[in-house]
């Protein structure tokens, strides 16, 4: 049988907790596609062509069975689409739970042969959001430790084009 995962995500950008995540479940299925989602109501740092290509870059090494791709509409849409029966999802703290929760129920009610699984995130990544990356950054902070090395350059590079979080 072959295990099809998929790892959907605003990932704007990607940082360490989620490439943390994308690694360890890489180990666990024969396919991950990292799904990044194209949502037109938000107004992302990074579009949508430039966070998959971020995330290509820090995947690179994980294997061939490793794919990113942009999606839009329903996680368990891009799902089937793969013939998934996984949806990979990361767990901060107690905080995330509740969240995560209602989307998991959600997407099971939706789609019952596709199952939510959870990975905590390694300890050291467990204070590490996208956001709090991009609002250090913007003030001149240390992200080193929070982003993987091509997203932390992109992010200077985008920030002292003047662009504001
Ligand atoms: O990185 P994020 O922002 O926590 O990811 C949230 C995401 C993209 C997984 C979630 O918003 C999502 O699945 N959006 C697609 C629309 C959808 O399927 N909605 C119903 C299930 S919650």
């Amino acid at each position: 049988m072959t295990r099809i995962a998929v790892f959907p995500g605003s990932f704007d950008p990607m940082t360490n907790a989620h490439l943390d995540v994308a690694t360890r479940a890489s180990g666990l299925f024969d396919r991950l596609v990292v799904g990044v989602l194209n949502n037109p109501k938000k107004r992302p740092l990074f579009d949508i062509d430039e966070r998959v290509a971020l995330i290509r870059r820090c995947v690179a090494d994980l294997g061939d069975h490793v794919g990113v791709e942009a999606f839009d509409g329903l996680t368990v849409d891009f799902a089937r689409a793969h013939g998934a029966g996984f949806i990979v999802r990361g767990l901060r703290a107690v905080s995330d739970f509740e969240a995560e929760l209602q989307m998991a129920l959600t997407n099971r009610k939706l789609a019952p042969e596709v199952d939510t699984t959870f990975l905590m995130t390694a300890l050291e990544y467990g204070y590490v959001s996208s956001s709090l990356a991009k609002e250090v950054a913007q003030f001149g902070g240390d992200v080193s430790a929070m982003l993987p090395a091509p997203v932390a350059q992109a992010l200077a590079e985008r920030l002292s084009n003047g662009a504001r979080v």
